[in-house]
């Protein structure tokens, strides 16, 4: 399993909880009283849920140690599990299932959506936000990078950790279970102040299942320079020295 780090996680913190506001925003069921995070990760995403339903139970779900232990930290009020998505099967069913940049990180979709919706309570609903920036520079060039033959052997793994699937996808898989559903696809441009920043805002999340499947620490450095070279060529600076980053991200929105 992959191992997370909250704090270089949080270095983003507005840019990586905007979309959970964005999401809760597009959210039409009042009064839910059983709210669950999937992949609840540092707690950010769980504290939208509690600001906006201050009223509900809400449960902040991850498999990793280390998340779980730091949104324990940050919000001891909270109520905070160690599970896997992939094998959750909720006691009681839940007004709301939500997650923020997390279900891309597990696999079989057409078999977890479906499962997902059914921990859902009549009238509730399945509301999940997932990156689908595969098609991105820093994303093109990470696998161009993993194809050196220095490493490519290993790198396998790494390639496919990520589910992309496309919005037609899941419109099939939730349609004939739901009585509405919203898809829709936001690219942010985030403002970084340089190709660093882009570098360490992908070391957080897509870059890791890469750099662990070097065992060396050399080439782990290597392969974080090749990135940073490559970064610095397709990512040009504005007028101002900054660099605008565009991040695509996958919004559903699914009702039972
Ligand atoms: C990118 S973070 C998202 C954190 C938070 N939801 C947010 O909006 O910023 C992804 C989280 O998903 C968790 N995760 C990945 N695979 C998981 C799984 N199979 N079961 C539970 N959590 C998982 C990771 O541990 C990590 O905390």
């Amino acid at each position: 399993m992959l191992t997370w780090d909250a704090n270089l996680y949080l270095q983003f913190a507005n840019e990586r909880t905007q979309p959970s506001l964005d999401l809760v925003a597009r959210i039409a069921v009042s009064h839910p009283q059983r709210i669950i995070d999937l992949g609840c990760g540092p707690g950010n995403s769980t504290q939208i849920l509690r600001r906006h339903w201050s009223k509900a139970d809400i449960i902040g779900l991850d498999n990793s140690p280390e998340m779980i232990a730091a949104a324990s930290k940050a919000y001891p009020e909270g109520k905070w599990v160690l599970a896997d998505v992939a094998t959750w099967t909720a006691d009681a069913r839940f007004d709301i299932v939500f997650s923020n940049a997390t279900l891309h990180w597990v696999p079989n979709h057409a078999a977890l959506f479906p499962h997902l919706l059914e921990q859902v309570a009549p009238h509730g609903v399945l509301a999940v936000q997932m990156p689908v920036h595969f098609q991105s520079p820093v994303h093109q060039l990470m696998y161009e990078i993993a194809d050196d033959p220095a490493w490519r052997q290993k790198m396998h793994r790494a390639k496919n950790a990520l589910v992309n699937e496309k919005p037609s996808f899941y419109y099939d898989v939730l349609q004939p279970k739901v009585s509405r559903i919203d898809i829709w696809e936001t690219e942010y441009n985030h403002i970084m102040d340089s190709p660093d920043s882009i570098v360490q805002w992908i070391s957080g999340t897509g870059l890791r299942p890469f750099l662990e499947a070097l065992e060396l620490e050399e080439q782990k450095l290597q392969f974080q320079e090749m990135l940073r070279a490559g970064v610095t060529r397709a990512y040009p600076r504005q007028k101002d020295g900054r660099i605008l980053f565009p991040f695509r991200r996958l919004f559903i929105v699914a009702y039972r």
